[in-house]
């Protein structure tokens, strides 16, 4: 069926960034919001977002009034009377969307397709109170609508084939790719997202890590384009917290449980860069890296580097001294502080102890290796001086690495974000909701990850990444911790999971057996 003209029901950031994106394919948009101010911001954000693609040479003066010109502002739903299509992006509250499908379904054209854009709610609910049940799809866009490359096309038992269908083409012809998936809280990129999001509110929450180093051991350490804190705040706190309490109320797993920080700065009215403040003021106070470069002078002459014996040791040490540094590997030798090259999943403590040195001594882990600009994490032991902390911190800034703080747990920092991160994937494929590749596709094209889950857990092999989660789960025993089986066999089997980025064939066929190392 041809989709000439869509009804945009909600003018938010979301509805606006939608209304944008069809208005680009050529689509005509009625953009219906009742609340004059709204209306108003809302076409404010789509002039923002033309005026910045001008800007930035992505469109001439004359497309940006063209598609401009195709957006119709309206404050009544009978403006939808001749939409072929009509979405609705207003906030995640059962009731409004229902009346919202109750007054399309009084004037849209029977044929005409009602979809929801609802990232959390059920699909099969919101339908079975339209008069047409079989006409209504999810069309789940990512924020910024305009830029992320997802939509995820969710069908229902009550859906008419068509109709999916057609969602799914026209999300194609917005340039989008659409991933077709049940009907399950969360579907698949929020159910996996949230989570993660959720736990770095935790670690924030319980002291475990900074803002800072828990958003740079995202962006630097695993390559995200955002740390979780900041993404947080582009979603909006609010939005979080309801996805959350959406996908507590349907798994009843703690995972879900929402952050009290959460409840807390949503309930001060902190809900995220939308109000100019949530987990960080904005605009942005203080650019990033700028603690590393003050107190640089703190750096010692004296260093001891211990470790495994291996050649990252060798190689820290000879890095060390190419820096102009003092170094021995004899931890006898009096030196100002003490390195430990830390390995994942073990603790620097009882390295510390066996130095004899344990105050001057600091873990230092690499998760990504040694190089400039690398995440390195500095690891405190209990029994770790903040002195000898200062001076780990000013040394590393002297390798110009980019440096996060993390006490001596398994999984450290990057780990203790990724690992449970991973396990979800695992878990959702094992629950038989989702494929490898269909996952790595909402991750990266969804959430601009540069790689799927998957492709993380093959680079790193399923056996590492068991190993880590294992670490975790005896020290901490939550539930969420427990290495799934289906990873389990895949590192005992030594098989990847084998997923080739979005629009690249496989190179090795699902299961292809690992060479090399006996992971
Ligand atoms: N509106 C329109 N366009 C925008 C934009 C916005 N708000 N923000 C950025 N852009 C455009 C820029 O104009 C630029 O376009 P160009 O490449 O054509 O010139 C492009 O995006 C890149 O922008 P920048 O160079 O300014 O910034 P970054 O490279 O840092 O990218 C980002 C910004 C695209 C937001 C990137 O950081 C990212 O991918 N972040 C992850 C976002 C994410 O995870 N979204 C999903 C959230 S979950 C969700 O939405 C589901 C919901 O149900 C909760």
């Amino acid at each position: 069926m041809e989709i000439r003209e869509v009804a945009v029901v909600g003018l938010g950031t979301m509805g606006a960034g939608i209304a944008e994106v069809f208005a680009r394919a050529g689509i005509g948009v009625v953009a219906i919001e009742a609340d004059p101010q709204a209306l108003l911001a809302g076409l404010g954000t789509l002039d923002a977002s033309l005026a910045r693609a001008v800007n930035r040479g992505r469109l001439d003066a004359r497309q940006q009034a063209d598609i401009r010109a195709r957006v119709r502002p309206a404050a009544a739903f009978a403006d939808a009377a001749a939409a072929d299509l009509a979405i609705e992006v207003v906030p995640e509250r059962l009731e409004v969307k229902r009346q919202i499908f109750a007054e399309l379904d009084r004037v849209c054209s029977p044929d005409a397709i009602l979809a929801t854009n609802t990232s959390s709610l059920s699909v099969t609910t919101i339908a079975a109170a339209s008069r047409y049940p079989g006409r209504v799809v999810g069309m789940h866009f990512f924020n910024p609508a305009p830029v992320m490359g997802l939509v995820e096309v969710v069908a229902t038992v009550l859906s008419d084939d068509r109709v999916p269908a057609a969602a799914a083409d026209l999300a194609r012809r917005l340039g989008k790719t659409p991933i077709q998936v049940a009907d399950r809280a969360g579907f698949i990129a929020n159910a996996l997202l949230l989570p993660y999001l959720n736990h770095a509110a935790g670690l924030l929450e319980t002291g475990y890590a900074t803002a800072v180093d828990i958003d740079r051991a995202a962006t630097v350490g695993i390559g995200l384009p955002m740390g979780p804190l900041a993404l947080l705040d582009l979603i909006g706190l609010d939005t979080s917290l309801s996805i959350l309490e959406v996908l507590h109320a349907e798994f009843n797993l703690p995972r879900y449980s929402p952050a009290p920080l959460l409840r807390r700065l949503v309930s001060a009215g902190r809900t995220g860069r939308k109000a100019g403040r949530g987990i960080y003021r904005y605009p942005a106070a203080v650019p990033d890296g700028v603690e590393e470069t003050a107190g640089a002078d703190l750096a010692p002459d004296t260093v001891t580097v211990i470790g495994a014996g291996d050649d990252q040791e060798a190689e820290l040490a000879s890095a060390l001294a190419a820096a102009g540094l003092n170094v021995t590997r004899n931890a006898a030798h009096p030196t100002e502080l003490v390195l430990i090259v830390a390995e994942s999943g073990k603790p620097v403590l009882p390295a510390a102890l066996a130095a004899g040195r344990a105050t001057e001594a600091v873990g230092l882990h690499l998760p990504g290796g040694l190089g400039n600009g690398a995440l390195v994490e500095l690891i405190a032991t209990s029994l770790t001086s903040e002195q000898a902390m200062r001076a780990a911190t000013a040394l590393a800034g002297r390798l110009g690495m980019t440096i996060v703080r993390a006490p001596d747990r398994p999984g450290f920092l990057v780990g203790a974000l990724l690992y449970p991160h991973l396990a979800d994937a695992v878990r959702m494929v094992q629950d038989g909701y989702a494929s490898p590749a269909d996952i790595d596709t909402a991750m990266t094209l969804g959430c601009g990850y540069p790689r799927g889950l998957f492709e993380l857990i093959d680079e790193a092999g399923a056996a590492d990444v068991l190993a880590g989660l294992r670490a975790m789960y005896i020290a901490y025993g939550y539930p969420a911790l427990a290495p799934p089986p289906l990873l389990a066999e895949h590192a005992a089997a030594g098989i990847d999971f084998a997923v080739a980025p979005p629009g690249k064939p496989a190179t090795a066929g699902a299961g292809a057996r690992r060479t090399g190392s006996a992971r």
